[in-house]
């Protein structure tokens, strides 16, 4: 329980309220609005803070933990949705009203995606702290999914917007130099993420079911090895999602590369917009 009140609170304080930090700076610069909520931006955070160190037992359910403290943890796991969502709310509502600057500008849509997965993910998360659910998805490849639609979808893919939007500043040029491949990254990546998270999904119930199945005189259905055989081509799926990001993360270093090697150094910051043309 020492090391999961450790384990959880990496995910609640290194992988959720970093990157919100990072969040609520870069989506309103980049869209040019005003945070949608500065209360509700004060009021998530302490209720994420307060919720997330109760949380851990929810990766301890049906061990010899003792069994309320389970109950303890599934319900704090319950209640951090609505913190959670109200980080994603506040930071999708920033673009109220500009919404049109979605369709060209790729950074906000690495941001505004990213936000979504987070929404998806603390979606998911007290779903499977739900004990019965629990039972069915520990151990799976669900659990695997859930830790990428976070680790990939939210904290790479804010990073990745946050990081388009600083480079070209810190080395003084107008933008970076291609915005096409920015696009081509953004779809590359959120492709390979979809891919991803949705053949663990379908292997993680899969397999939860595989286990559990017996036949009539008690003896289970399926041997383990069964199971990982059924599994071949749902990691092949997985291979392709992966390969998918890895090439959108090879298209940034090279337009990264050109940005910081090429074209005139301005003194002011950056004036034009992702989506516009110099
Ligand atoms: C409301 C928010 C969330 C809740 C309630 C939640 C809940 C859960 C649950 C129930 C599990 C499965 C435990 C198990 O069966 O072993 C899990 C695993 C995990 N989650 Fe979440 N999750 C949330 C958000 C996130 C986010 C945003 C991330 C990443 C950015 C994340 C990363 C992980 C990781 C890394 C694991 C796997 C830990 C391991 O066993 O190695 N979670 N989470
Ligand atoms: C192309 C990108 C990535 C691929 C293909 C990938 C693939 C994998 C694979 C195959 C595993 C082992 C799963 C298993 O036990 O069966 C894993 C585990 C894990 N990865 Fe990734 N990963 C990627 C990026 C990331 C990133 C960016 C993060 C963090 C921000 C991350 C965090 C984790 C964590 C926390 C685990 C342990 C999960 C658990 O215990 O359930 N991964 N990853």
């Amino acid at each position: 329980m020492v090391q999961w009140w450790y384990g959880h609170n990496a995910v609640g304080f290194f992988l959720t309220t970093g990157f919100l930090g990072i969040m609520y700076y870069f989506v309103p610069k980049q869209a040019g609005r005003p945070v949608y909520s500065y209360r509700l931006s004060v009021v998530h955070f302490w209720a994420l803070i307060f919720t997330y160190m109760w949380a851990g037992p929810h990766h301890l359910h049906y061990t010899a933990l003792p069994d309320w403290t389970q109950s303890v943890g599934m319900l704090f796991s319950l209640i951090l949705l609505a913190p959670s969502w109200g980080g994603m709310i506040n930071g999708i509502m920033t673009l109220s009203g500009a919404w049109g600057k979605l369709r060209d500008d790729p950074i906000l849509k690495f941001l505004i995606t990213s936000l979504s997965f987070y929404g998806m993910s603390t979606f998911e998360g007290p779903m499977m702290s739900i004990k019965t659910v629990n039972a069915l998805s520990h151990y799976t490849d669900w659990t695997v999914g859930h830790v990428h639609s976070g680790a990939l979808g939210w904290v790479a893919m804010i990073t990745i917007g946050s990081m388009y939007y600083l480079l070209p500043r810190l080395f003084g040029k107008p933008q970076m130099h291609s915005v096409k491949l920015m696009t081509v990254h953004f779809w590359v990546a959120t492709i390979g993420i979809v891919l991803y998270i949705a053949s663990m999904w379908i292997a993680g119930v899969m397999q939860g079911l595989m286990w559990r199945t017996s036949n009539p005189d008690g003896t289970l259905a399926y041997s383990f090895v069964e199971s990982v055989k059924a599994t071949y081509p749902f990691w092949a799926i997985r291979l392709v999602g992966g390969v998918l990001f890895l090439s959108g993360m090879l298209i940034m270093a090279y337009n990264m590369f050109k940005t910081m090697a090429g074209g005139s150094t301005v003194d002011a910051p950056v004036l034009v917009p992702a989506g516009q043309h110099a």
